[in-house]
């Protein structure tokens, strides 16, 4: 399968974030867990899978039925993994991404499931969308790889309606994935990014004071890697996932390794 390279709406000045787009595009996130051919239907029911297992707490937290006839707007969309379940639900959707082939992808994974969809090459710090558009503004993953997050913050406060909602999720620096780093030396997925942040809960509130109503949910506890290989990859598999999980959740809740905020704009 060839990627149809789309046009970015307006062109990258930011050298930064020139080497962000350059990064995502070659590497598309979770990309290397799927082994249909690039681009089938198959392919991308691989990722999906490959997602909702890992991030079984998603559909928990974010209840995707309930945003039928909403007009949402995915920021970082990557290959629209997510957007699909918001758009079988019935949601209005909208997807932009730095990378061109993300959007590529994306629009062929809503082509392959016969979904509606939009997707847009377009810097989510400079938004080319009138200001209260939407009814959802979704970024999962997204702030602690661009280069100015106050920038995409204010875009995204921009757009969303009044009385609209924000989903985020940033990475927890207090959290046990960042102690399994730290202790055992193993790699965090993308953090040879260009941008890659981390933010304790207390920074995460403060970087989202402009918007109301924020609360945050720490979620994404251990569970048991297909990506790495080798002796720390057994010990984690076999000891520390099922001694962690064990504990009770009241007790480990604030160290998970995903910051989810809610939020909404009065
Ligand atoms: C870790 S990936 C997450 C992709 C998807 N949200 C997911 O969870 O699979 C980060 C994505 O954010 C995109 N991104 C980073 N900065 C961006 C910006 N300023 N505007 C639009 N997309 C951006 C990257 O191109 C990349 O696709």
């Amino acid at each position: 399968m060839s990627i149809a390279i789309p046009e970015i709406e307006k062109e990258l000045t930011d050298p930064k974030l020139i080497e962000v787009r350059d990064y995502w595009n070659e590497h598309i996130h979770d990309l290397e867990i799927a082994t249909e051919p690039l681009g089938s239907i198959g392919f991308f029911d691989q990722l999906d899978a490959y997602r909702f297992d890992k991030l079984h707490y998603l559909p928990k937290v974010v209840d995707f039925s309930s945003y039928a006839g909403k007009d949402v707007l995915e920021v970082g969309c990557g290959a629209g993994i997510d957007l699909v379940h918001f758009a079988r639900a019935g949601a209005n959707v909208i997807g932009v991404d730095l990378a061109e082939v993300s959007i590529d992808l994306a629009r062929k994974n809503f082509a392959a499931r016969n979904l509606a969809g939009e997707f847009r090459v377009m810097n989510g710090q400079d938004l080319t969308f009138a200001d209260n558009s939407f009814d959802v503004v979704y970024g999962h993953g997204v702030l602690q790889y661009t280069a100015d997050v106050p920038a995409m913050l204010r875009e995204i406060h921009r757009v969303l309606k009044p009385g609209g909602q924000v989903i985020f999720m940033v990475y927890n620096r207090i959290s046990w994935l960042n102690f399994m780093k730290n202790i055992v030396k193993v790699d965090l997925e993308h953090e040879d990014a260009p941008v890659f942040m981390t933010y304790s809960i207390k920074e995460f509130k403060l970087l989202l004071a402009g918007f109301d109503d924020v609360e945050i949910i720490p979620e994404r506890f251990p569970v048991k890697t297909k990506l790495h290989k080798g002796f720390k990859a057994v010990l984690y598999n076999k000891i520390f996932v099922g001694a962690f999980n064990i504990l009770p959740k009241a007790i480990v809740r604030p160290f998970g390794w995903h910051l989810m905020a809610f939020a909404t704009k009065k």
